[in-house]
């Protein structure tokens, strides 16, 4: 499949002391027709958007809550869940001594731990915006006590505007790359890969259910041999996956 136009990510650029969700803000300004490649970014936020309808919170200053919209949104974007992770582990390995993997669709993590969380919204085929939550210098006893899954700061006395120019450099490289490359790239960095899955269905045809994850096929879907011995494609608007076992 034949790449996109290269984007420079981060131009123009919206930067909130304070904002409510900066998914929320550039979601205005791609509906008001802003380029595509435009970033917003906040030092807070008070009504920060993670999946699922949970919230995202972090401490001012210390992680880059970063929006980008991308338009208009083509068949070629069909990875993009998986692209945009790929460009932050990219980013995160070019500032910090830290080896990133990737949590089925989108999480980020360095061993074993959060780093960064990534939202799409989009309305096709007009637009979409990447929202990323990557937590850069938020210590240890910072992190809320009930999150879902430890997490960790990308830490090594970067900054925030280092992770957001790092970030926007990996997302022109990853938004629009070959669908061969981000398989490829994405079955390195898969994290869950024989691995002990749970999962729930999220309102849709797929069953709550249980299994060893196998990769992931040609769309996107996360590939498990269920224990009843069937193979199943799990798609993430289908699914939530509830817990994550050890390796096999
Ligand atoms: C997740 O649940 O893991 C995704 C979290 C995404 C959070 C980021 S922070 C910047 C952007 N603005 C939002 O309101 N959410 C995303």
């Amino acid at each position: 499949m034949l790449a996109t136009i290269n984007h420079a990510f981060g131009t123009p650029r919206r930067h909130f002391r304070l904002a409510d969700s900066t998914n929320e803000q550039a979601r205005e300004l791609a509906i008001a027709g802003a380029p595509s490649g435009m970033v917003v970014t906040a030092g807070e936020q008070t009504a920060g958007r993670g999946r699922r309808g949970r919230q995202w919170s972090a401490p001012a200053g210390k992680a880059l809550l970063a929006s980008a919209i991308l338009s208009p949104l083509g068949a070629e974007h069909v990875l993009l869940p998986l692209a945009v992770p790929l460009a932050v582990c990219d980013a995160v390995e070019s500032l910090a001594p830290l080896e990133c993997r990737i949590k089925w669709p989108n999480d980020v993590w360095s061993d074993e731990r959060k780093l960064a969380g990534v939202l799409i919204e989009a309305q096709p085929p007009s637009w979409a915006v990447i929202g990323i939550g990557l937590n850069v210098s938020i210590a240890p006893d910072e992190f809320p006590t009930d999150l879902r899954h430890p997490a960790a700061s990308v830490g090594h006395g970067v900054g925030t505007e280092d992770a957001l120019d790092a970030v926007c450099e990996q997302l022109d490289e990853w938004v629009g790359a070959e669908h061969e490359r981000v398989l490829a790239e994405f079955e390195k960095r898969d994290a869950l890969r024989g691995r002990e899955v749970r999962w729930t269905g999220a309102g849709g045809v797929t069953e709550a259910g249980a299994g060893v994850a196998q990769g992931i096929d040609d769309r996107g879907n996360l590939v498990v041999l269920s224990s009843e011995g069937e193979r199943l494609s799990l798609g993430s608007g289908e699914v939530q996956l509830i817990s994550v076992g050890s390796v096999e």
